[in-house]
């Protein structure tokens, strides 16, 4: 891959100041695109990024806004096109967990994951399909009029108990994003998502922290090491350029052979 497939790209990238958006970001801004870092609390971190990112001669800027807000949402893009004139990339990767027993489970928490996990997703790709559609093709720039990544999950497909609000938004991001990709690809965007396995990321501390909890983790994953930021950060590069012109609608799993049903390794 050419180390500067996204020169000259400006990107987007929600909940960019930790975790695997983090990942994302800096993969972007060292394949040469301009980066937002969108960020909804701990500024300092998204500050820090920034600052960062610059230092390295990139263009970033962070900017706040919680992504299942549609006023919130409109007013980012709104900046990052008088900034910078519109959006060649959109990631969309903030995304949050409220795990709970089923019959525990509250509507506030059911409400707050959806919220940020699916609609999130579809108020920030719908406000950058507009933008994209408004300038069209900068052929000098990219093959495609505009790219958007999900960031999904393995459990778009893998049940999970105790998760059922999670499981679903997830499941619902792989029909928005197939939905959205044979609509939007008319307008030569391309819509696909990424869908990681276990990352050591904040989300999901618990389940590597410790060193049974780790042990435990790594029976579900075939390739023997859980995943890290980086990991997903050149798949979203990579997809992102056009070296991946002609894949769309499509979901890849990054997660070390997580969806391969590891347990019939030994068993049925
Ligand atoms: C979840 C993590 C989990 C991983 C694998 C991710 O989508 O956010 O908490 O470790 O899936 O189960």
């Amino acid at each position: 891959m050419d180390r500067q497939s996204l020169r000259g790209q400006r990107a987007l990238v929600t909940g960019a100041n930790s975790g695997i958006g983090e990942g994302v970001a800096r993969a972007l801004a060292a394949a040469g695109a301009s980066v937002v870092v969108n960020f909804v609390s701990k500024p300092e971190a998204a500050a820090k990024l920034v600052e960062e990112l610059k230092t390295d001669g990139v263009d970033a800027m962070a900017l706040r806004a919680d992504v299942s807000k549609e006023a919130e949402v409109e007013a980012m893009f709104g900046e990052m096109q008088s900034a910078w004139g519109g959006i060649d990339i959109l990631v969309n990767n903030a995304g949050l967990q409220r795990d709970a027993a089923f019959t525990e489970l509250t509507l506030e928490q059911w409400n707050t994951v959806l919220g940020v996990n699916l609609t999130g997703m579809f108020l920030c790709a719908r406000a950058a399909a507009r933008s994209m559609i408004g300038r069209g093709l900068r052929a000098e720039i990219s093959r495609a009029a505009g790219k958007i990544v999900c960031i999904s999950s393995v459990h778009e497909v893998i049940p999970w108990a105790g998760h059922v609000n999670y499981a679903a938004s997830k499941g619902g991001v792989g029909m928005f994003m197939k939905s959205l990709a044979q609509e939007l690809a008319p307008h030569r965007i391309r819509v696909n998502s990424i869908a990681p396995g276990a990352i050591t990321t904040p989300i999901n501390r618990a389940a590597w922290e410790t060193p049974e909890a780790r042990a435990s983790l790594l029976t579900l994953i075939p390739y023997g090491r859980i995943g890290t930021p980086e990991d997903i950060g050149r798949a979203v590069a990579w997809l992102a350029s056009d070296d991946a012109d002609y894949i769309h609608g499509q979901t890849i799993y990054v997660d070390g052979g997580m969806t391969l049903y590891p347990e019939f390794a030994q068993a049925g």
